[in-house]
């Protein structure tokens, strides 16, 4: 795919997918160095309390043990932005599973050995882990996550709650969630001299850089951190983890490169969950079916080391017309591990509420729940009064509607054998956003192109969808551009998330090679051994206010059998169609769209993480009790799009599609289920023991 007609939107592949499937593309566990050592951290065993002693004594005994890191003796770094990064620095143990130590061995075997033989008390303290709605310390924090006031009002929404012809009052429970990438948190530091160089599997080596600097107290220009294959992150590797820390401090204390690659059981602990979230829906309609009062109540935990508040009631103030709208959030802080991002953090947890709850709705006024939303479609936000950039849907429900066959459904469910047949429906919403970034473009004599932005690609194929960027702004071949990405020391840029990365990383692309586009029209004779180059800083660009709304919006639709004997719900279909701006890449883009929604089919029907009252601990932790589908689950996921042109998101007229698939498809198989046993669930996951 080479013609330049074509390259913007054509399905290209992965430019590193020969790399990815041979085993030659290089994770931050593989950057092997002479002297390279392994580390295996000790976890707190305690859910709250200090430690009081460390022996560490029979650990360095053992055979390849080299060093045994703990809060007496390793290195005392500057207080981190982020106070989960703190480790090591004091004796405190806000939750368990905190690292209170690290073992540095010249194998892995002989760290985690090590660690096993460290010996740590501790004097306790009571723990509290118990969300409840309920709760005396719940508190309303001064802003939600993104900055979002944590409520917001209008109208009287008690007083026309209470005074329209139909009332729902609901309440639903999400679980904690667990991100768990394919590639666990994994970090390789190296000092040489006096500057450090980094290899961490992160969203942003730009983020993971500041927040070294500030901690080692040392300019930013004496560390490199590089992050050139990263296997999935879902929002955990958003931030700086705490392994790049202990590996940079271990490789400080060592005088050698020290690899840091978290065991899997550890993450539940140490890298953010999605915070389990209590809804309360109050739903008033007038007798045609139009929303008369909207109120979206969340309760969500935080821990003891940080305030993070799950934004899930935002939502509910981009999505329906209602005069009475009011919003709320509550947080709890608990002896828990800090929660943090995990996919469409927010809309996903707030969409699943919402959208089971207009489906109630529907089903108690006898309205078609596709009709439902689309009587209750706003003309302008209804939050912010601006009006929507684009906003399509209407068009995505019908579309949807279509394609899957909603006009054939019964109002009630089929039963085939011992299953009963259902569908359900749901809407999807994600904001658009962008952030400022930096990028070059430079023109080689031979013809080719070489592109460098500080861009992460966490399996997305963001550097393919780069490159296309570039190739259509150069007006040049694909196969002429090179593109180099993920190195902080090519500039700043912002991490892979918030559906964003390409928008931010492609404005400073497209603009770098519009600029050099420009600066070769003006320049004759062949070009000079260095090429030409042309910079792009996108600053007071990409993050001017906007006058218009800009969300992507998108329509679920599921049909699940439910099993009368064992209970099992399986999906049979799951089809989404979304309008999600102008679609760059049509064959990563389709992935995105069905990994979210089969992430959605993952918290519909088998994601759940329990909290031990007892011990203050996440019970599963690893990938045999917590439950992602398999391929046998995902029996039939179909995403298409609709084409939108839309002139206020940036020169691509794109808007973000990494999350949008996970928005409102939990709650569309929730639907089904309900369709198909007229039963309402109102807690996830869908497991047998819930629905038999
Ligand atoms: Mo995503 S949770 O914004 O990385």
């Amino acid at each position: 795919m080479t013609g330049t007609e074509t390259v913007l939107g054509a399905p290209v592949e992965r430019l590193e997918g020969r790399e990815k499937v041979t085993g030659t593309a290089r994770y931050a566990a593989e950057y092997d160095a002479p002297g390279r050592a392994q580390a295996w951290p000790v976890p707190a065993a305690v859910a709250r309390g200090r430690v009081t002693g460390v022996d560490t004594a029979a650990a360095l005994a053992l055979p390849g043990v080299v060093a045994v890191l703990t809060h007496e003796n390793a290195p005392r770094l500057a207080d981190p932005e982020d106070p989960t990064l703190a480790v090591l620095q004091s004796p405190q143990v806000p939750h368990r599973g905190w690292f209170v130590g690290l073992v540095v061995a010249e194998t892995l075997e002989a760290a985690r050995a090590g660690a096993d033989a460290v010996r740590v008390t501790y004097e306790e303290e009571g723990h509290d882990v118990t969300l409840t709605a309920s709760h005396p310390e719940a508190y309303v924090p001064e802003t939600a996550n993104g900055g979002f006031p944590a409520v917001t009002e209008q109208g009287d929404p008690d007083g026309a709650f209470d005074s329209s012809a139909t009332r729902l009052d609901v309440e639903y429970r999400i679980p904690p969630l667990h991100n768990h990438p394919m590639e666990p948190h994994t970090s390789t530091a190296q000092w040489v001299g006096d500057r450090l160089v980094v290899h961490s599997s992160s969203q942003g080596s730009s983020a993971v850089r500041t927040e070294l600097a500030r901690m080692f107290e040392m300019p930013e220009d004496r560390i490199t951190v590089r992050a050139e294959h990263v296997g999935g992150g879902f929002g955990s590797k958003g931030t700086p983890r705490v392994e790049v820390v202990l590996a940079a401090m271990a490789a400080r204390q060592t005088d050698r490169p020290v690899t840091v690659a978290l065991p899997r059981r550890y993450l539940a602990a140490v890298v953010g969950h999605r915070a389990p979230t209590l809804h309360r829906l109050r739903l008033g309609a007038d007798p045609d079916g139009r929303l008369t009062s909207l109120v979206h109540e969340v309760t969500t935990q935080t821990s003891r080391v940080k305030e993070f508040v799950e934004q899930a009631a935002v939502p509910a103030r981009v999505m329906y017309a209602a005069p009475a709208l009011r919003t709320l959030h509550r947080v709890v802080r608990l002896d828990v591990p800090t929660p943090s991002w995990m996919r469409a953090p927010g809309e996903c947890p707030g969409m699943y509420a919402l959208e089971s709850a207009v489906d109630e709705l529907a089903a108690e006024l006898h309205v078609d729940p596709v009709e439902l939303r689309i009587r209750n479609e706003p003309e302008t936000e209804p939050d912010s009064g601006k009006p929507f950039s684009s906003r399509h849907l209407v068009e995505c429900l019908r579309e949807g509607a279509r394609r899957f066959g909603w006009q054939d459904r019964d109002p009630r469910s089929r039963s085939a054998g011992p299953l009963l047949v259902g569908s359900g429906v749901a809407a999807a919403t994600y904001p658009v956003m962008a952030s400022p970034c930096v990028a070059s473009a430079r023109a080689l004599p031979d013809g080719g192109f070489l592109v460098r932005v500080n861009a992460t690609d966490i399996g997305t194929g963001a550097r393919t969808v780069l490159a296309q960027i570039a190739a259509d702004a150069l007006g040049a071949p694909l196969d002429r551009v090179r593109i180099e990405v993920a190195d902080s020391d090519i500039g700043f840029a912002p991490m892979a998330g918030g559906s964003s990365g390409t928008a931010s990383w492609g404005w400073a692309v497209h603009e770098a090679c519009v600029r050099l586009t420009d600066r070769l029209a003006g320049h004759s004779g062949p070009l000079p051994d260095e090429g030409i180059t042309a910079d792009a800083d996108t600053s007071g660009t990409a993050d001017a206010e906007s006058p218009f709304a800009r969300h992507a919006f998108g329509a679920h639709f599921a049909e699940v059998t439910v099993d009368t004997v064992s209970g099992e719900v399986r999906v049979t279909r799951l089809l989404g169609v979304f309008a999600a701006g102008r679609i760059l890449n049509s064959r990563t883009a389709r992935s995105q769209f069905i990994g979210g929604m089969t992430m959605g089919l993952g918290m519909a029907l088998t994601e759940d993480s329990t909290m031990d009252p007892a011990f203050g601990d996440f019970a599963e932790r690893d990938l045999a009790s917590y439950h992602v589908p398999a391929h046998a689950d995902v029996a039939d996921v179909q995403a298409y799009w609709l084409d939108e042109d839309d002139d206020h998101l940036n020169p691509m007229g794109s808007k973000g599609i990494g999350e949008i698939g996970i928005v409102g498809s939990a709650a569309a198989i929730g639907n089904a289920v309900h369709h198909a046993t007229g039963i309402r669930f109102r807690e996830l996951p869908l497991t047998p023991h819930r629905v038999l």
